[in-house]
Order: C-alpha cells, then structure tokens, then sequence
C-alpha cells in the first residue's frame, strides 16, 4: 500500500475478523511464492512454474478465432442489439438468450443424455458465488456441510467464510481410488452429530478437483440414496463436467434423476461455471441449476448481490447458441486436454512417479508418498516447500485439499505451454535422479 496511513484499533465485524477465509493454506502460499519470482521461458528461466492453478489455457485460439469472425459479439454495430438496451439490462433474471444458450451447452456436454431448463438457471458471478449462494439458502450459522476429501481447498472460504457453516469431511482414501462410500458417509454424518452440527447437505465436486477423475454411477446412487434417507439436499459442483476427456466418461446427477423421472430431485443443486471448460475464470461466468422451484427463486433474489454483466451475457449468448463453434470447441478441448494429461502422466512415470488414473480435469493427482521422511502431514509439507523452493515448482500439498493421507500433490497441467510443461517435467525427473543418488 503505496500511501502508509496509521491504523488505530477501531473495531470490525465477526466475520471480517474471523480465521475462516481459509487463506493461509499452503495452497494461496504458494501462488504467493510464483508471483514473487514467477518463471518466464526467456526473461526468468529459473523461476517459479507455477502448476497450483486449475486454469484452462489450451484453447484460446479458439475463443479468438470465433471473436476474429463473429464482431456482433462484441460490438454494438449494425445487426447487434442497441448498446443502449444492453448498458440498461439489470434484470437479475438475466438475459433469456443467455440462458438458453447456457442450458443448451450444458445439454451438450453431457452428451445430450439431460436436459437442461432454462426458467432453471439462475446467474452468479462464477461458482464460487453459486456454491456460496447455495449455502447460505440451504444452512444455517453453525449447521453442516459433508464434503468428500480431497476437496478443491477454495471450499474453506466459499462454504464457511460470510455464511459461519461447518464442513465435515467425508474421508476417502487411495485403497478404493479416494471413492466415496456408504461407510464414509456414515461415518462423516455421526462426527457430525458427536459436534452437535446439523447436517444440511452433501457436497460433492464430479469430476473430482484435485482428483481428475469422475465419480463411478453407483457411486451417485449411493450418494443421493443416503441425501434422501436423511433428508438432506446435495450439491454437485460439476464445473469440470466440460473437461473430461470424452462425453462418455461423465455421468451428471441430471442424468440420474432424469433415468429416474425426477424422483427426490427437490434435494438435488447442480453448479456449473465457464470458468475451467471455457477457460474464462475473468468473465466470472456461474449458473446455480436446482430441481427446486423455492431454491430457484430464493436464489435468483440472493444473485442480485454477484450478477454477471450483461455485455458478458450478450458475448456469450452469440457465442454458446453458434452450434458450429461449441461442438468444435468441445470436442478440440477435450482432445487437447487429453493429450496434455498424456504427456505430463508419461513424464512423471519416466521419473518414477505414479498417479491416480484419472479422466477429466486440468491437473493429476500425483503420488509422491515412497520420498516423505515420515508419513505425516508434516513430512508432506516439508517434501512441499523443498519442491516450491529448490525445484522451483508450486504444486499443491494433499493436505491443502484436507486430504488425509500424506504424500500426495495436485499438479496442474493446462495453465502453461507445452514446452513450460516439458521443463517442469525435466525439472522433476532431475530431482527424482538426485533423490535416488542421494
Ligand atoms: C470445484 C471448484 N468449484 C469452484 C471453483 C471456482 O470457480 P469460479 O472461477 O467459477 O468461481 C473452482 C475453481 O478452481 C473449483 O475447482
């Protein structure tokens, strides 16, 4: 802060001054580490790469090509909509192109296989708000949401923070590949109840960040028997579902309450966002979907605090409704994003180093446990800082995730070029040879 003013204690609120904006994980701190020294192919090569970022860098072109060749998508000239119309567009309802267009990609990548109403839809400023917006509409201060670990570390904050809700994990390991069973949401619901919370919900991400991977049918069978035996609600944070690497790898909870017809889909919330399939986490492009009709409108009210912009929703409506261009780009990502995770899996494995199989997402699940010195979350933290700070590499530790089995790293894979990816590879093979010496 470039003008230093004193700060005498005057007072702030509970929340302003609470520990829950989950901040201090090691996670935010090793971004914190690449922005200081950050890797640059020819101005800092022996920087930080930074591989702690589920970003989507792969298909820009494409993004580029379609703005080249469609300027009514961002301009207000002749055949587009009157700028002075879009400027006074407030409606928290948003814009009905939108929103069609939105339920339609969302169709789509799914393979056709559920169907998406748009009067659904309701707009929020990335998932990070709908996934806040959903908590504050289903929990109450001090009640309970069951999260499986590992979970995306953002949760901490978006989940807990302004809304004072509790997460209780739902521990999964690698002896089943980190699937969440019957018994551990079971067990996650009784330590819940031993903390005198009450449960409001099961939250599950499909695919799975950190792992990559997608959650088994019968899995989500057992997960929406269990919400419904309890009568609680369940959140399916589906931001990835765009990124596995082929439509049929993925199978949404719409799919299910749809082979169902709907049965025990007033519990059922689905968030979705552009951030990661269609690379664009600066838009802040969100959706909340529920089968829930005073969810839908409780939270269409609540959006008025986080809505998109309507120049936004105008580009992306034109963009999403051009069949032409989401089928291209749905299909071109996916093959890249595979080919991506091909490469990085090929190169840990030449360095003696496995992962979890996965078949979606922006980054791997990677087992570096044989190196800790102790098997504790301490040992796995000290491997983390040697990493961040001699390999110059910023993964993320497991336990960032609340993931309770030390030794394992989120390693992101579509934030960079190939040839950046290529060096951190080489980096870490350098490193696995030096251990092994050593
Ligand atoms: C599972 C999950 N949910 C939500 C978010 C936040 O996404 P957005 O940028 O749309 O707010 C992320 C981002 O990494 C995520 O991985």
């Amino acid at each position: 802060m470039a003008i230093e003013i004193e700060q005498p204690s005057v007072g702030l609120s509970k929340v302003a001054v609470s520990e829950t904006h989950g901040e201090d994980s090691p996670y935010f701190a090793g971004w914190k580490a690449y922005d200081e020294n950050p890797y640059h192919e020819s101005t800092n090569q022996s920087g930080v790469i930074q591989m702690g970022l589920a970003e989507n860098q792969v298909s820009f072109d494409l993004l580029e090509k379609y703005l080249e060749e469609h300027s009514e998508a961002s301009s207000w000239g002749k055949g587009a909509p009157g700028f002075k119309e879009n400027a006074l567009f407030q409606d928290y309802h948003g814009l009905k192109s939108f929103r069609q267009a939105m339920a339609n990609f969302m169709e789509q990548i799914r393979g056709g296989r559920a169907k998406f109403d748009p009067d659904r839809i309701v707009l929020t400023a990335g998932a990070t708000a709908a996934n806040e917006l959903l908590t504050f509409i289903l929990a109450d201060p001090g009640d309970a949401l069951l999260v499986p670990t590992p979970y995306y570390p953002g949760f901490d904050r978006d989940l807990r923070w302004r809304t004072g809700v509790k997460i209780v994990p739902i521990h999964c390991d690698s002896s089943n590949n980190f699937q969440v069973t019957p018994e551990a949401l079971e067990a996650a619901y009784s330590e819940a109840e031993s903390m005198n919370l009450k449960v409001r919900g099961v939250l599950i991400t499909n695919p799975s960040n950190p792992l990559g991977a997608t959650i088994q049918r019968s899995t989500l069978e057992e997960i929406l028997n269990f919400v419904t035996r309890k009568n609680i609600h369940l959140v399916s944070d589906e931001i990835y579902s765009g990124s596995t690497f082929s439509s049929s790898e993925f199978i949404s909870i719409a799919e299910i309450l749809e082979s169902n017809s709907y049965k025990n889909s007033e519990r059922v919330h689905i968030v979705y966002s552009l951030s990661k399939d269609l690379g664009l986490p600066g838009f802040r492009v969100g959706t909340i979907y529920s089968y829930n009709d005073k969810v839908v409108t409780t939270a269409r009210r609540m959006s008025s605090f986080t809505l998109i912009s309507s120049q936004t929703q105008h580009l992306l409506a034109c963009m999403l409704s051009n069949k032409e261009f989401t089928e291209n780009y749905i299909k071109t990502n996916r093959e890249r994003l595979r080919k991506r995770y091909d490469m990085i899996i090929k190169g840990l494995k030449n360095a003696g180093i496995q992962c979890l199989e996965g078949n979606a997402g922006l980054f791997c699940w990677m087992n570096l446990s044989p190196l800790l010195e102790e098997q504790t979350r301490e040992g796995e933290l000290a491997l983390w800082k040697i990493i961040l700070n001699e390999v110059r590499l910023n993964i993320s530790p497991g336990s960032s995730c609340h993931c309770s089995e030390p030794g394992w790293f989120r390693v992101c894979f579509a934030n960079m070029s190939e040839q950046t990816l290529e060096i951190a590879l080489e980096r870490i093979h350098k490193f696995m040879e030096q251990r092994r010496r050593n």
